[in-house]
């Protein structure tokens, strides 16, 4: 039998750098320009002008030829056939040309759709509408993103590297931190992904404790396990209810950055669930071969908090990877079994299907003890989230409106899809249980996002600031790539946690 160890960073590194030459001159592979759709067809946008010139005045006209429209993310390619350094062009569209200044969303998916057809491409100079270092910033990310390859289980067949190099050519002034900033994020994001993406025989709770060690060892964050052991000496009987049927044990992992000047802290808690077979409450088929995502809280957990310490955040952030294995077997949780949580509470399991609000809850009360300025948990938590609010769009709830708010809007200001949701009181009658303090499960299964949400906040302690967001939808893309988003992993909601920590850094 061959086993792959499950590695850490990417085996691909992709870079990006500015530079302030103009597009017809670049030496590059290929040459990426953005277009806008109008009614009169085609139109260049800012940075293709010079391409435009080069061509003697037919960028249009081309595009047109190619029935190219300029429609959002809209990909066209030909050959310069000499008449420019670099042979191959890429016009993306850009959507309606707006009003004002682009909108960084639409840079950053369009960045990602021109990257993502240049796979196999050693460089690429990409001449975008990006202005201001934010502009900048969106393009570099975007292609970073977009620029994700995940191969290390493929032995035949098409394997190309994502584009190597990619030179942003703008004329503003002031980059450097911008895309450092860009590196960082796709870089956790990317580390999400392949997290995601790696087969659960690959990825159980100890591999992945130990992935934990060395990726947040590595940016300098404190990182603590505690393996079944621990957990059972810690009383953490949420975490092990749900681990106890598989033959790879359960971990709770503790991640903590801190710095000298912070003065708030901010608590991660990640559902780590490295698969979710259902347990003895068995999944059929259909839904389980995808549940090696079931992690992704988790994982965005861990990218966020290598993020906000390789950028030094003056902020102090703890983070929870609540990881089990949902496995049905002899050992298994039953339902009707009740499990006695780290929060003292006793919660009678009715469905081991829903596991993932049993590991959160003592993740949720293990961070408290931090006495952190706010919880935010982070799980791939229901199947109604995918009812309500379909694939790309988080639920986001909270025990605080102003807080599910500025969830919402810092998750938008990313481009990630989030939409604020209640937790209404009355969804708690439906989880009361005749033998234990509650039961894990509404028989009742309307609103069922909400029932999760409802639940979980039965175990934040009073006074403590809690924010609930359910990405069961947006963790995996199970269809096409769009924009900088690949098939599979998606390593969503990992900006938005980035996001929250800047938002309570000290500035
Ligand atoms: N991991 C699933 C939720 C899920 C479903 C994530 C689809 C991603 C895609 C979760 O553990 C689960 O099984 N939830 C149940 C809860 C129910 C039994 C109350 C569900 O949503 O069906
Ligand atoms: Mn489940
Ligand atoms: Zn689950």
């Amino acid at each position: 039998m061959r086993t792959v160890k499950a590695q850490l960073a990417s085996a691909y590194v992709t870079t990006v750098r500015v530079n302030a030459s103009q597009s017809a001159s670049v030496e590059t592979d290929a040459l990426v320009v953005g277009i806008y759709a109008t009614p009169d067809g085609p139109e260049a946008a800012t940075g293709a002008e010079a391409l435009d010139q080069a061509l003697s005045g037919g960028l249009a006209a081309t595009l047109a030829a190619l029935g190219f429209a300029g429609k959002a993310e809209e990909v066209a390619k030909f050959p310069t056939f000499g008449a420019l350094p670099a042979p191959l062009v890429v016009a993306v569209g850009l959507g309606d040309r707006p009003d004002g200044e682009p909108d960084l969303e639409s840079l950053r998916r369009s960045a990602g759709a021109a990257t993502r057809v240049l796979a196999g491409t050693a460089t690429a100079a990409i001449a975008f509408p990006a202005s201001s270092p934010e502009q900048v910033e969106a393009v570099a990310l975007g292609a970073l993103l977009g620029a994700y390859a995940f191969t290390r289980y493929r032995t035949t067949g098409e394997q190309k590297a994502p584009v190597g190099e990619i030179t942003i050519l703008t004329e503003a002034a002031g980059t450097e931190d911008v895309v450092t900033r860009a590196t960082v994020l796709a870089e956790a994001v990317n580390l999400v992904r392949d997290l995601v993406n790696t087969p659960p025989s690959d990825l159980f709770p100890a591999r992945f404790a130990e992935l934990a060690e060395e990726t947040g060892g590595k940016a300098g964050i404190g990182v603590e396990v505690l393996d079944a052991v621990a957990l059972k000496e810690g009383g953490y009987g949420g975490i092990l209810g749900v681990g106890q049927g598989s033959a790879r044990p359960p971990r709770l992992v503790r991640l903590a950055y801190s710095h000298p000047e912070a003065a708030k802290t901010v608590a991660f808690v990640g559902k780590g669930i490295t698969f979710d077979s259902g347990g003895l409450s068995l999944k059929p088929a259909a839904q389980m071969d995808w549940m090696k995502s079931d992690m992704g809280g988790a994982a965005a957990v861990l990218g966020a908090l290598i993020a906000v310490a390789r950028l030094g955040l003056p902020i102090n952030a703890v983070g929870y990877m609540c990881l089990a294995e949902n496995m049905p077997s002899g050992t298994a949780t039953r339902p009707s079994d009740v499990l006695h949580t780290f929060s003292g509470k006793t919660v009678e399991v009715l469905d081991t299907d829903a596991e993932g609000r049993l590991v959160l809850i003592d993740g949720i009360a293990r961070a408290a003890q931090d006495n952190p300025d706010l919880i935010v948990d982070v799980a791939t938590l229901t199947g109604a989230q995918i009812v309500a609010l379909g694939w790309r769009t988080a639920g986001v709830m909270a025990n605080d409106d102003d807080l599910r708010d500025q969830v919402v809007e810092i998750a938008g200001r990313q481009g990630e899809g989030a939409w604020g949701m209640p937790l209404p009181d009355d969804l708690r009658k439906g989880l009361d249980s005749p033998v234990a303090d509650i039961a894990n499960l509404n028989p009742e299964r309307w609103g069922g996002m909400l029932t999760a949400g409802v639940f979980l906040r039965e175990f934040v302690p009073p006074g403590v600031k809690w924010a609930h967001i359910d990405m069961a939808g947006p963790a995996f893309n199970k269809g096409e790539p769009h924009g900088y988003t690949p098939k599979g992993g998606t390593g969503a909601i990992t900006r938005t946690l980035v996001g929250i920590a800047e938002s309570y850094a000290r500035d």
